[in-house]
């Protein structure tokens, strides 16, 4: 075993959580100011280190369960023994907002684990190591994390199939952390429920939310951020139609919108989590992220669409 890097960073979906789940098309944007490295290092036993856990990978608790059962299939797949070394990782995407935490740290992990024996895998490959880990985590997933964290553009995803946007002009958004996490798994299962109980009502959702996904990927290839603010916030309400707000996410949309933003929703799963809001500039940032935090969020920070990930 050689050292192996790997890296990758957090999302935020800008349009179609949940409705993703049923082929609806989703849009996520890359977070490149939140990282997770991980790196390989030689060991007498097989063990993982982190923020949460440093020990034997039998021992690892529930949260690493994910990464440690898609380490082992990496492992295996680059003919490398898991008892054979350790994996460190370090992260500053937080866990359970929402923000693709648990598919950045096993992308970072695949790519360590891929370069520490010198074996190319392709991005189907990665892709499917990455989503062994997402299944466990989150029951089944649509794929789009697993995408979005190795993404510099935002991408466009659907059915499986993920396609990069174009972007007319750097964008400015606000991210608002309600401090409360959201389990991902309990909100997908929660929409599968009520489509099981009132087909229509929630098809009728979904076909709106594909429609808004649509409208936002003309709105970022027209620039158009005023257009973009408003499909959002339509977006917002379609998830609350689902139950997957939550009085704290709401509050933190309200005061975005009441601040000046051109539109805010939740991002993520929901439930808890994080609020995405869309700003006129970084120079209105400020005000926004005052608004929200007297609103309650736990953190609040601004984040932009630059021209160098413009596809
Ligand atoms: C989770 O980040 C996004 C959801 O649409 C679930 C999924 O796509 O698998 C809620």
């Amino acid at each position: 075993v050689h050292g192996g890097l790997g890296s990758a960073h957090g999302k935020a979906i800008l349009m179609g959580e949940h409705s993703v789940v049923y082929g609806a098309p989703a849009v996520a944007l890359p977070l490149l100011d939140l990282q997770t490295a991980a790196s390989v290092r030689e060991a007498n036993h097989g063990s993982i280190s982190s923020d949460l856990y440093t020990g034997p990978l039998h021992a690892a608790p529930r949260e690493l369960k994910p990464v440690v059962t898609a380490l082992r299939a990496t492992a295996e797949r680059v003919g490398l023994n898991s008892d054979s070394f350790e994996i460190v990782i370090s992260s500053t995407v937080p866990l359970e907002r929402g923000l693709g935490s648990s598919a950045a740290v096993a992308a970072a992990m695949v790519r360590a684990v891929s370069n520490a024996v010198g074996v190319a895998l392709t991005p189907e490959e990665t892709f499917e190591l990455v989503q062994i880990a997402e299944n466990v985590a989150h029951g089944t997933s649509s794929g789009l994390d697993a995408h979005a964290v190795r993404s510099l553009s935002p991408v466009r995803f659907q059915s499986g199939q993920p396609t990069p946007v174009t972007v007319a002009r750097s964008l400015t958004f606000v991210i608002a952390d309600t401090g409360t996490s959201g389990s991902t798994s309990a909100a997908v299962n929660g929409v599968r429920m009520l489509r099981k109980v009132n087909p229509s009502f929630v098809n009728g959702i979904i076909d709106t939310l594909a429609g808004l996904a649509e409208d936002t990927i003309t709105a970022l290839g027209a620039g158009d951020a005023a257009a973009l603010g408003q499909h959002m916030s339509a977006g917002h309400e379609q998830l609350a139609r689902l139950g997957v707000s939550a009085p704290s996410l709401d509050a933190l949309v309200t005061a975005a919108r009441m601040s000046g933003a051109h539109g805010a929703k939740l991002t993520g799963s929901g439930l808890g989590g994080c609020v995405l809001a869309l700003v006129d500039g970084a120079d209105s940032a400020d005000g926004v992220i005052d608004a929200m935090k007297a609103a309650g969020a736990t953190q609040a920070w601004k984040t932009s669409l630059v021209s160098s990930q413009i596809a």
